[in-house]
């Protein structure tokens, strides 16, 4: 018997990744951030200055980084062992994740990485398409959600709390864009899995997402 899943997609800023902390932590379970992976991938292919239409070049770094996960209070994590936790949650990070996670190569060699983490006694995996392809049979799935107004305000503060310089009109703009991307793409879209449990947390406040999430694993 594998260690149960509870899968929780959706879009950028839907608040998936406070919200899978908060129940990982409750159930005792391990927690995947697949967007860090993607992520990550982004800071290598930067950092090396690829072009982002060279998939070769960028399915041959997906291959050969190594990813470290240390999930303490916050998650750490480190890319060739070097800390790049400071730099995962940036704007122009998670665009470039966006742009690479829409070529189909590149998502192959990330899937056992995602894979792995399913470890007992349990996993808490938070993205775009962890009830759809990476874990269609987690026997508890939902699909996190509100209006793009709203996520790009929360994003705004994030970015702000931790000083990092951000514009709403821009941030809205840009989470419009991601949003087309990651349902557009032809590979593992951004779309609900046909059982999984659809909240939409516009006015709904973390806590009571929590609590509709741990009533769904009750
Ligand atoms: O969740 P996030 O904002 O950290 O994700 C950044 C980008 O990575 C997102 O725009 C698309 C991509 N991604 C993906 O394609 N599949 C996932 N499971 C998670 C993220």
């Amino acid at each position: 018997m594998k260690p149960p899943v509870l899968t929780i997609d959706g879009p950028s800023g839907a608040g998936k990744g406070t919200v899978s902390r908060s129940v990982a932590k409750k159930l005792g379970w391990h927690y995947l951030d697949s967007g860090s992976i993607y992520r990550s991938l982004a800071i290598a292919v930067s950092d090396k200055q690829i072009d982002l239409l060279d998939i070769a070049s960028i399915v041959d770094i997906a291959k050969a980084i190594s990813l470290e996960f240390e999930c303490g209070d916050e998650l750490v994590v480190k890319l060739d062992g070097v800390d790049i936790t400071d730099r995962l949650p940036s704007e122009a990070t998670g665009n470039v994740a966006s742009i690479i996670a829409a070529y189909p190569d590149v998502r192959a060699v990330l899937l056992q990485k995602q894979k792995d983490f399913q470890q007992a006694p349990g996993l808490v995996a938070d993205g775009r398409d962890m009830g759809t392809v990476v874990f269609p049979e987690a026997e508890n799935k939902v699909f996190l959600t509100a209006s793009a107004q709203e996520r790009a305000s929360r994003r705004y503060k994030q970015l702000k709390e931790k000083r990092i310089d951000a514009n709403l009109a821009q941030i809205t703009k840009e989470i419009e864009a991601r949003d087309r991307r990651d349902q557009e793409r032809a590979s593992a879209p951004l779309k609900a899995a046909d059982d999984a449990l659809f909240i939409d947390s516009s006015n709904l406040s973390v806590d009571q997402v929590i609590e509709e999430v741990m009533n769904l694993i009750r």
